[in-house]
């Protein structure tokens, strides 16, 4: 599987639609997969719900999105690869809109909606956004696109949702990116803790825009005023930076208005991090992340993701440890629970920063700063945190830890998720990943939260303001052989403000049984 596409809330069921190969574990043959759930944690794969057949999509049914049409009529804009190759955009509406689980797919007759303008490379437009409706109640739309190097969001517009024209206008682009994949718009509260439906826009929204760099399997968001008369989309000037969703492994992102539960959730494709001969083998790969709940941040500046509440259901056996200082240099287990299926929270207490090691502000990349200072390397304050996946002996672990430096008057909260020793097996990825969190660790506890599940680690710092997600492949540290430890690789002290650490249940994944097979 690949991408997340056109995930929707609909008469109480969830649907989750993905690009998926029904003949192998390797990109190719592309349909939409379909599974339905009534807690986003249990699913039901259904049949494909929209599958290469027509001129229109017959090398191909690509990414896409939902939008949910006056009357609760859901409509899914799709990427057809068409006879001639070419990226066209599509209209499926539900067959039977009286069925919850929507389980059958109507092509629009007048597809494709959309063809590649002139000065589009046909090969390079796709991936439909979910539309908004502005105050003219004309329908928007972006496909993600390249022009020259530049990657772009081409906007389109239609009164019908049928007949759609380009504007002059592009709702933004940036130099020499390549394309944009997946192009994501969504408006958000500046003051509320509910998320907000695609067209809603107040005083006190800002939106979001998100792409999928190809050319760096990233996705980048920044947040700006968009203003619908004229379609402008100004960003803000400290959100210029170069904010991720995540800083690991977290791509072709798409999020959707749950209307039953008032949030804005947020799935992504995470990859392997092995050879594409190894998916061969284990008959399968990519997976979903755990769905996020996305919030603006109290700083306004950039957003926050927690994993949804749901997923909690899955907690079973936990172990609590409060107050426990733990001296520069130690390690402490965490025993009791199911280490490679578990759900992590911790908070540090630092006793001072005022030791916190000088950082040259040139120097300040995460990302090479936690490569380079990795997890086994001695620091002042940090690196602290957890060691999950950890074999005994400690020949395989992976390390999910804080750093704190002193920059130019500042401190900075490094937090990392050091691979480099997940797996005694050479030839897969292990590389570190990095970002700092916007803590202030004079004022705050600094905390981290940690979804661990066999090949998946899904870290959330400083309460969502930094998440980074890992693909490991331990070879000794499976199911019960296993462990999970705090460590402190500092001089200083820290201490385990509180920890909690659940075992996971599993969740169920039910195929849909033949009799309930639409004919
Ligand atoms: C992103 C992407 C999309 C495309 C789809 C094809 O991963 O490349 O741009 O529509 O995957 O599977």
């Amino acid at each position: 599987m690949n991408d997340p596409i056109g995930p929707l809330y609909y008469k109480g069921v969830y649907h989750l639609f993905y690009q998926y190969n029904p003949f192998g574990a390797v990109w190719a043959n592309l349909v939409w997969a379909h599974s339905v759930s009534y807690d986003l944690v249990n699913w039901v794969h259904l049949d494909h719900a929209i599958y290469p057949k027509e001129p229109f999509d017959i090398n191909g049914c690509w990414s896409g999105s939902a939008t949910i049409l006056l009357g609760d009529k859901p409509a899914i804009l799709y990427t057809g690869i068409d006879i001639k190759n070419r990226q066209v955009q599509n209209l499926a509406v539900p067959k039977n809109l009286s069925d919850p689980l929507l389980r059958e797919w109507v092509k629009s007759p007048h597809n494709p909606l959309m063809t590649p303008p002139d000065d589009i490379d046909p090969t390079l437009f796709r991936d439909p956004s979910t539309a908004w409706q502005g105050p003219d109640n004309i329908w928007r739309v972006i496909i993600g696109s390249e022009i020259n190097g530049d990657g772009m969001a081409i906007l389109y517009r239609s009164k019908d949702f049928v007949n759609w024209t380009r504007s002059q206008n592009l709702l933004h682009s940036s130099n020499k990116t390549g394309i944009w994949e997946c192009p994501d718009f969504y408006p958000v509260s500046i003051n509320g803790e509910s998320g907000l439906d695609t067209s809603v826009q107040t005083r006190f929204t800002k939106h979001v825009f998100k792409a999928s760099f190809l050319s760096n399997h990233h996705d980048y968001y920044i947040m700006g005023n968009y203003e619908p008369k004229t379609d402008r989309y100004s960003v803000d000037m400290d959100s210029g930076l170069q904010l991720r969703y995540d800083y690991g492994k977290f791509y072709a992102s798409k999020t959707f208005f749950d209307s039953a539960k008032k949030r804005r959730i947020l799935w992504a494709w995470i990859n392997e991090s092995a050879s594409e001969s190894d998916d061969i083998k284990k008959g399968w790969s990519g997976l979903q992340s755990i769905p996020r709940s996305v919030l603006v941040g109290k700083s306004g500046k950039q957003l926050v993701q927690w994993p949804i509440k749901e997923i909690e259901k899955l907690r079973a056996k936990q172990v609590n440890i409060h107050d426990k200082e733990l001296e520069g240099g130690s390690v402490l287990e965490v025993l009791g629970i199911t280490a490679s299926q578990a759900d992590v929270e911790v908070s540090f207490d630092l006793p001072t920063v005022k030791e916190a090691e000088l950082l040259d502000p040139n120097l300040a990349d995460p990302q090479l700063l936690c490569s380079q200072k990795s997890a086994y390397k001695e620091g002042i304050i940090g690196p602290f945190g957890l060691l999950v996946l950890t074999s005994m002996e400690f020949k395989e672990q992976t390390a999910i830890f804080f750093r704190i430096y002193k920059s130019l008057g500042k401190y900075l909260v490094l937090l990392c998720s050091d691979q480099s020793r997940s797996s005694l097996r050479a030839e897969v990825d292990k590389s570190t990943y990095g970002a700092f969190v916007d803590v202030d660790p004079r004022h705050e506890k600094i905390s981290l939260r940690t979804l661990i599940d066999h090949s998946i680690v899904e870290s959330f710092g400083g309460e969502g303001r930094t998440c980074i997600t890992a693909r490991v492949y331990p070879t000794l540290a499976i199911g019960k052989e296993a462990h999970l430890y705090v460590f402190n690789n500092g001089t200083q002290g820290v201490k385990i403000s509180r920890l909690s650490a659940w075992s996971m249940k599993e969740a169920q994944i039910v195929p849909i049984l033949k009799e309930e097979r639409p004919q």
